[in-house]
This record gives structure tokens, C-alpha cells and sequence, in this order.
């Protein structure tokens, strides 16, 4: 069992690039499940039911979300139809939407999980607690499970690794949208990558228009940031599951942008 999970998508520009990559990578990778992280896919904020619907046509089974998921006020109408769709499963009971989906697939079921850090972003329930809870839950039906830890520090993203090790197929990381270098196999099983990085502009700062950023770190003042214009990116990441335990094989990471071209 492959799974192919493309970081979080960003705008237009990111949009723009799962529509034209996602198909070469599938041909390329066969993967048996695509997931794709679209919580910035509308503006940089948040994801419109229509976008949602895009994301499954270029190509995506599940979409994953995080901090930006209740930025666009239209989430609220569409969040429980979307089927395939998770929101950080941390967030206060009672909000609309599910932390976890069921994804079946040649006969094989995959949980998918997306969880989101506590450090340098809203004081939420605890992500651990909440992974032990949830995963309880889909190990009575499947061994093959991914989860998406939409964290900022490098720290917490180790550490819900390690706390996963061999209770999960893979965890991968999002949010900071800079790719990370240190995929690996933990030693019970679970694949694991800090952050898997961006799909969007390749020139802004991730994501944003770069003066507007840097005029906010220079006067400290409100800036309204917009997307950067030009060239776009794509972030990726490949793992492959043995189907016999769940555990994963391989773990790849794969980066498209003009330094680093898609020959296929
Ligand atoms: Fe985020």
C-alpha cells in the first residue's frame, strides 16, 4: 500500500500546481491512496466547499485541515457533508466537522487522522490524548493509519512521532510550509517527516507576499498580507505500507519547483 500526501496546499498558486502535478505523480508513483492538506487552499485561509470538491477531482481521496479550518465562515455550511474531509480532531467537542475518516481502497481500509500542536497556536485539547483515543478506535477496524500533525515546533512534531511509534503507519507533519529533511522509518514501524512543506508560491514567505512580510517584521505594524504572485511549488511525500502489518517500508520526500524540476 502506497500513500501519496501533498503539504499544505496554498492559494491559487498552490491550487494551480495539484491540478497540473498531482495527475504526473499518481502516474508516476501509483499510489494507492492520495491525501492532501488544503487548510491554506483558499487565499491562504481556510477551504470553500468548491475547492474542497477540486481538490477531490484533481485527484485527492482525503483532504486534511488545521489552524486556518474555520477561517472561511462558508466551512461551517459544508463541513459535515464533506465526507473525506478532517479537521484538526483536537478542537473543543461540539465543533462540526470529524478529526478521523475512513478511507477503503482495494479492500483495504485506511484511517486518516489530523491532529494539530498546542505550542505557538490556540490552546486546544491535547493532541496526544486525543491520538491515543482515536487510535483505540481505528485499530478495531484497520492497522493502516496516517496521521497529519498540523504543529509548529519541530519538538512537539518529534515527540507525536516517537508517542505514535508502531501504534501508526505514518506521521507527517504540517503547517510551517518549509520542508523538512529528516524522513525516516522510527524503530517500531511508523513513518515519520517533521514537516512535508508547501504547495503554493515558491517566492513569497510561505506563501505570503514577501514585503508585506518583511515590512510587518521591520515596523511591527498591520500589514495586510496577499499571496505571492509567480512561480509555484509542490511538496510531497510517498510511504509505503506493508499490507501484511501496517507498518511502513519507505518514506520519500519529493519537492517540485523550478531548482528542482519533475522529470518523470
Ligand atoms: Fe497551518
Amino acid at each position: 500500500m502506497r500513500i501519496l500526501f501533498v503539504g499544505d496546499v496554498y492559494g491559487k498558486t498552490g491550487r494551480e500546481m495539484v491540478d497540473h502535478y498531482l495527475p504526473k505523480l499518481k502516474s508516476y508513483y501509483k499510489p494507492g491512496v492520495t491525501i492532501v492538506n488544503g487548510e491554506n487552499a483558499a487565499h491562504g485561509k481556510g477551504i470553500t466547499q468548491k475547492i474542497y470538491k477540486g481538490l477531490m477531482s484533481a485527484g485527492a481521496d482525503a483532504v486534511t485541515l488545521g489552524n486556518h479550518t474555520w477561517d472561511n465562515k462558508e466551512i461551517f455550511e459544508f463541513i459535515d457533508d464533506a465526507k473525506h474531509m478532517v479537521r484538526p480532531a483536537n478542537y473543543p467537542q461540539g465543533l462540526p466537522g470529524k478529526g478521523m475518516t475512513f478511507l477503503n481502497k482495494n479492500g483495504i481500509e485506511i484511517a486518516v487522522i489530523n491532529l494539530q500542536g498546542r505550542t505557538f497556536l490556540p490552546a486546544i485539547d491535547c493532541p496526544f490524548q486525543t491520538a491515543d483515543k482515536l487510535i483505540d478506535e481505528a485499530r478495531k477496524r484497520t492497522s493502516f493509519i496516517f496521521v497529519d500533525f498540523h504543529a509548529e515546533t519541530t519538538s512537539e512534531k518529534l515527540a507525536m512521532g516517537w508517542y505514535l511509534d508502531g501504534r501508526v503507519s505514518a506521521v507527517v507533519g504540517t503547517h510551517t510550509h518549509v520542508p523538512t529533511a529528516d524522513e525516516r522509518i522510527l524503530d517500531n514501524g511508523t513513518a515519520y517527516l517533521t514537516d512535508v512543506g508547501m504547495t503554493g508560491p515558491y517566492d513569497g514567505i510561505i506563501g505570503v507576499e514577501r514585503e508585506a512580510v518583511i515590512r510587518r517584521f521591520k515596523t511591527a505594524l498591520p500589514v495586510r498580507f496577499e499571496s505571492q504572485k509567480g512561480r509555484g511549488q509542490l511538496s510531497a511525500v510517498i510511504i509505503d505500507i506493508a499490507p501484511s502489518s501496517g507498518k511502513a517500508t519507505a518514506i520519500k520526500r519529493r519537492l517540485i519547483n523550478d531548482d528542482h524540476p519533475f522529470y518523470d
